[in-house]
């Protein structure tokens, strides 16, 4: 059946409606006329699969990606940066509406669009190495991502050597070129010292154990050294985390006693002021134990670090913070956390977020208390629908 498409969806999918149901159609613009073959029938939505497009969109570009169109790791190779920056700021306030909270994001940090990612996951499934189609577990061959970074590129192909049937790789690599490998499969691993010897391997990780060399890797971000293990979280875009540490510089320079929840390797501690006291809390131990490195390597005696769950310590508070930072996955930040930081009355939050929606519903709790001081949006992951939101809050 024929569609005609008429926005993008929070996903980042083409709308259109059939027999008034509406439909989303990943990689599909506004203005393009499609075919399509609906994929999954539910009872208030469709969602449907390009066959073809019968007239394109004036915003569709052809996307640089041979696979873009069956891979599900990009949503918006087939529209130009800029469309795709708009359309990220279109999104942030469209979830803003619809939280109640009048205020409007004008501002987003760009980044370069293509070889960016620190650090991709492909899966392994009889053999074959690649990204999930979109909307399947079936896996789409990929030799090239034109998002990662070229050393995780060049090492791509040689992957098929090690004989995994089925599993997944996690390919990270620092801004030194050095890779980990961390692999989840029950296969036998094969051939790792021609894999070592062709490229700059420090560490090797099958199922949580060490295979070959270190269980992490250093990273160099402005002039800040850290050490990060092989299960624990780091910025993917090494530009807009540069960015990110500048930010956070410029908003704790009056800071004096400062709290850090999900700190990760402890990076955004260590961006702040240096004059200021920080106490992060993360519930990965080697995240912990790489912030606790990472603070000597960077000289930070004023900073401490603690492996706990954020909604365990914060109703252990007995510090007076003058900011917080959030940095919370996906799922945002608990009720409990927020309601907490609320009674605490701390004069500051600086709110990282790596989804809109969730940091919405976050906002729409704080600001009867808190109101909106900046609102900036870092485009951390060009060619995805995904993007990042810096946004602090002072106390009304
Ligand atoms: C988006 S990352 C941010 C890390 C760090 N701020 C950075 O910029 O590198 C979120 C972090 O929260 C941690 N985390 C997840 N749930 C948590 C919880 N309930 N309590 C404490 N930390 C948690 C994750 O392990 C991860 O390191």
């Amino acid at each position: 059946m024929e569609i005609e498409v008429v926005k993008f969806d929070n996903l980042g999918r083409g709308i259109g409606y059939l027999d008034n149901k509406i439909i989303f159609i990943p990689k599909t613009v506004p203005g393009d006329l499609v075919k399509v073959k609906i994929i999954k029938n539910k009872k208030n939505f469709l969602i449907g699969k390009i066959t073809e497009i019968i007239k394109p969109s004036k915003l569709r570009i052809k996307a640089i990606c041979p696979l873009f169109n069956t891979c599900g790791g990009c949503d918006l190779m087939h529209i130009s940066l800029s469309e795709a920056l708009d359309y990220k700021l279109n999104k942030v306030n469209d979830i803003l509406k619809k939280n109640k909270i009048d205020y409007k994001v004008l501002k987003i940090v760009k980044s370069k669009p293509y070889n960016y990612r620190y650090k991709i996951t492909l899966k392994i499934q009889d053999g074959i190495i690649g990204y999930y189609e979109s909307n399947t577990h079936q896996v789409v061959p990929c030799s090239y991502c034109y998002l990662a970074k070229e050393e995780i590129n060049q090492i791509i192909p040689a992957l098929k050597k090690l004989n995994i049937l089925n599993g997944e790789v996690t390919i990270r690599v620092n801004s030194k070129g050095e890779i980990l490998l961390i692999i989840n499969s029950l296969d036998k691993i094969a051939n790792i010292s021609n894999l070592i010897h062709d490229f700059a391997i420090v560490g090797i990780i099958q199922n949580a154990k060490c295979l070959y060399g270190e269980e992490y890797f250093m990273e160099n971000i402005e002039s800040y050294l850290f050490k990060i293990s092989y299960n624990s979280f780091f910025q993917v875009n090494e530009e807009i985390c540069a960015k990110l540490f500048d930010l956070i510089k410029d908003n704790t320079l009056f800071s004096h006693n400062i709290l850090d929840l999900y700190c990760g390797v402890g990076s955004l501690s260590i961006a702040t002021n240096k004059e200021a006291k920080v106490l992060g809390v993360e519930i990965i131990p080697n995240a912990i134990k790489d912030a606790n490195f990472n603070k000597k390597v960077n000289k930070r005696d004023n900073a401490e670090f603690i492996c706990a769950n954020t909604s365990d310590v914060i109703n252990k508070i007995t510090s007076q913070y003058d900011t917080i930072i959030l940095d919370p996955p996906r799922n945002g930040v608990s009720k409990e956390v927020l309601t907490k930081i609320k009674e605490e009355k701390i004069s500051q939050i600086i709110y990282v977020s790596c989804d809109a929606n969730t940091l919405g519903r976050d906002l729409n709790y704080l600001l009867d208390t808190y109101e909106i001081k900046e609102f900036i949006l870092l485009d951390m992951f060009p060619n995805t629908e995904h993007v990042e939101s810096f946004c602090v809050l002072n106390l009304k």
